[in-house]
């Protein structure tokens, strides 16, 4: 395990959340694709899938569903170091996964009802976060629980988002949701390090004019764009469904170079130069 040696706090993993209230805008996509490049960067890396359905992360970064995961993880109020590494399983290519299945739909009603229910990952990856240099959480397209859980675990929340209307309301009303959990559950506002525009089409004489106003929004948030967008590749769906990263499958496609420049932007963002390996 490599650990990097920058930040405030060099012995504890930095939480670094994907969120968006709408649907299909690529946070897993861009989950996996942070996940895999810190992995392939030397970074230990620890992802947790708080998104249950069918098609999710955990699937296509193969892991095993019927180990325990993220519901057995957020069962216990505070869960002791031996219960999280027990849901904690290795992958070939992303680091290590808390994986989600069908089962988590369930938690929803015992966190729920439970005080302090935003912040039960957070106490949750507690114990673990020294092994880690980052944990990438991915989070279902809704503010419901587990979302908010996700929000307020985080240092880092970045927010993927299309070059459509909707796509931009969702990302406005996450933003504004990041700012809440500042306000009403935790001390600190979790730092927004970033839009990413994913799916990106300039061919499409929409988007070119969509982009500039997701640029307009992440200013007034005071978050960068982090890279120039990711195209839409083809290759990253065929990625997907042979459970290997983009990177590794198609490295020169146009959304793994995307990607790559993606999270040189991040890393940058928080002090750590540029370690790429293809620069
Ligand atoms: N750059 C890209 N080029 C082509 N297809 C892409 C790209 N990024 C993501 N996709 C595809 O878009 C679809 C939605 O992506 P993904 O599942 O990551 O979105 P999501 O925001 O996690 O969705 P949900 O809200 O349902 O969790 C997937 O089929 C994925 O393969
Ligand atoms: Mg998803």
């Amino acid at each position: 395990m490599t650990r990097y040696e920058s930040g405030d706090d060099a012995t504890r993993a930095r939480v670094i959340t994907f969120a968006n209230q709408k649907g299909g805008v690529a946070k897993s996509t861009t989950a996996e694709a942070f996940a895999a490049s810190l992995t392939a960067r030397g970074y230990a890396v620890l992802m947790v899938d708080m998104d249950a359905q069918p098609g999710n992360l955990s699937m296509h970064v193969g892991a095993d569903k019927s180990l325990p995961g993220t519901f057995e993880l957020l069962e216990r109020r505070r869960p002791m170091r031996e219960k999280v590494l027990s849901c904690i399983q290795p992958t070939e290519f992303f680091g290590d996964v808390i994986c989600a299945n069908e089962e988590l739909d369930n938690a929803d009603k015992t966190l729920g009802s439970r005080v302090g229910r935003e912040l039960m990952l957070s106490r949750a990856l507690e114990p673990i976060l020294g092994d880690y240099d980052f944990v990438v959480v991915d989070t279902p397209p809704a503010l419901q629980v587990r979302t908010l859980n996700g929000i307020a675990a985080a240092d880092d929340v970045v927010v993927p988002c299309m070059a459509d209307t909707s796509s931009i309301a969702g990302m406005e009303a996450l933003l504004e949701c990041v700012a809440e959990v500042g306000e009403f559950v935790r001390e600190a506002e979790p730092r927004v390090a970033g839009i990413v525009v994913t799916r990106y089409d300039a061919r499409n004489s929409l988007e070119p004019e969509l982009f500039d106003q997701i640029a307009e929004i992440a200013a007034e948030y005071d978050a960068p764009l982090l890279g120039r967008g990711v195209r839409n590749t083809v290759n990253t769906r065929k990625a997907q469904n042979s459970g290997v990263p983009l990177g590794e499958f198609a490295p020169n496609s146009t959304a793994a170079l995307d990607y790559e420049e993606a999270v040189s932007a991040y890393l940058a963002g928080i002090g750590i130069e540029d370690d790429s390996r293809d620069s």
